[in-house]
């Protein structure tokens, strides 16, 4: 192999890499050839450099090859999964895979862990007692089979040099970069078989892309890359202005999803965004892979499977397929949260019109809910319980959120950041859209 310092210098210096390089960099990661300080080098250097569409491309194959790719198409049914680029309170995949499924689609999902000030699907599920998130290839086939979806994350097999990169990107400031981002989702995808694919592409205060146009180059890198690997795809670029719902946390999210599923009107949440958006994904998931003729039809039979239970059910099924407890979600209270409750509240009166939706999930990492290095453990108990979105009228001393931590000593330095935050003024001012574009594949 090339020396792994001329492919980190060529990088630095916007000369384009060969996909054979670049195929062989990702090997010597994976061999232990390439340090995890030259790994780490490499990506800085193509954070602040950027690639080419080919160098993106070979990227992305060379992290599929770094692993097994499963060939599905034993199991009846079209296969169609969602990704989302990273968000705050975004526990879509919960809902979304169960509802996909009672709608008729196979939904192959391999998850990541939070990225960044981001939460992760794999991080969320394992809230719930027993889940196995970490299934093999012959486990996974069999759940997504008999139960129409299955969730895992990756393992040593498949696609394990994305899983390396991933968590070194999340703790050396290397997210924010759409080759990377383009690079890791798709390697995932097209390892784990879906035959479709459905990319939430996330935009705002929250998201890895602030600006509308940032979100839009990543929505177009990622299907030209999927067209490249021939992977059908479709993206919404969607608002991550404020957190989804109204739940940040892991433990406390999965609760929200399970409340979504049983279709319980305003217990502890009562979250309109995260329904409507949910919906939304699953109307082009299904439209995608044939079931329904459009996207109205695609709604109106996500809606059904919602409001009959359908959807609910699938969700039990999984949970038991993969080794949980459904009498923890059943009664979701059953999942626990940090011990000590405290509220915060508005310092004056008005309208939230402005939440700094990064700051919010770098919240929820000094509560111990994500990770500031790689070795962290984290507490799925901790979390955030908003009862005030963007656009909402508030009175002084009212609470915006209730926190849920284990150790007070933080507590007063992290108030005093959510503040920050979180803006009130005088007059309402317009909330952002919730679903702001749409790509298709051409
Ligand atoms: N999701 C991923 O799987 N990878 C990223 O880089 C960002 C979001």
């Amino acid at each position: 192999m090339v020396s792994p310092s001329w492919i980190i210098q060529k990088k630095r210096d916007c000369q384009e890499l060969k996909s054979s390089e670049l195929k062989a960099f990702i090997r010597g990661i994976q061999s232990g050839d390439v340090a995890d300080y030259q790994a780490t080098a490499f990506l800085m250097a193509t954070y602040f450099t950027g690639m080419t569409l080919n160098e993106t491309v070979a990227l992305t194959e060379a992290m599929l090859e770094s692993g097994e790719r499963y060939d599905l198409s034993h199991i009846s049914g079209p296969k169609v999964d969602k990704h989302s680029t990273g968000g705050v309170g975004d526990k879509v995949s919960l809902i979304l895979a169960p509802l996909a499924s009672a709608c008729g689609l196979k939904v192959p999902m391999m998850s990541g862990r939070g990225l960044g000030h981001s939460g992760g699907t794999i991080d969320k599920l394992e809230s719930i007692p027993g889940f196995n998130v970490n299934l093999s290839s012959e486990k996974f086939q069999s759940v997504l089979a008999h139960i129409g979806c299955a969730m895992t994350a990756q393992t040593e097999k498949i696609a394990p040099a994305d899983k390396k990169l991933y968590s070194l990107r999340d703790v050396t400031g290397t997210v924010e970069c759409i080759p990377l981002i383009t690079a890791s989702i798709l390697s995932k995808k097209l390892a784990e078989g879906t035959e479709f694919l459905v990319l939430d592409v996330k935009v705002g205060s929250g998201a890895f892309m602030k600006t509308r146009g940032a979100a839009r180059n990543l929505a177009k890198t990622l299907i030209q890359v999927a067209k490249k690997l021939n992977l059908p795809c479709r993206a919404l670029l969607t608002s991550m202005n404020q957190p989804l719902g109204y739940a940040v946390g892991n433990a406390i999210e999965v609760r929200e999803s399970i409340e979504i599923l049983k279709n319980e009107k305003n217990e502890e949440f009562s979250s309109t965004d995260l329904k409507e958006l949910t919906l939304q994904l699953c109307a082009q998931m299904l439209n995608l892979g044939g079931i329904s003729r459009t996207i109205a039809e695609g709604r109106k039979l996500a809606q059904l499977r919602l409001a009959d239970g359908s959807a609910w059910q699938v969700f039990i099924d999984l949970i038991q397929a993969q080794g949980g407890d459904p009498s923890a979600i059943i009664d979701s209270k059953k999942i626990p949260l940090a011990p000590i409750e405290v509220q915060w509240k508005a310092k004056k009166r008005g309208f939230i019109s402005r939440m700094d939706t990064e700051e919010i999930g770098k919240i929820l990492i000094g509560l111990g809910g994500g990770r500031k290095k790689l070795s962290d453990s984290i507490d799925h108990r901790v979390g955030l319980a908003f009862h005030k979105k963007l656009g909402a009228k508030i009175q002084i001393d009212e609470p915006i959120v209730t926190v849920f931590a284990t150790d007070s000593q933080d507590l007063p330095a992290l108030e005093a950041s959510f503040h920050t935050a979180v803006e009130i003024s005088r007059a309402r001012k317009s909330v952002p859209k919730l679903v702001f574009e749409n790509y298709t594949m051409r």
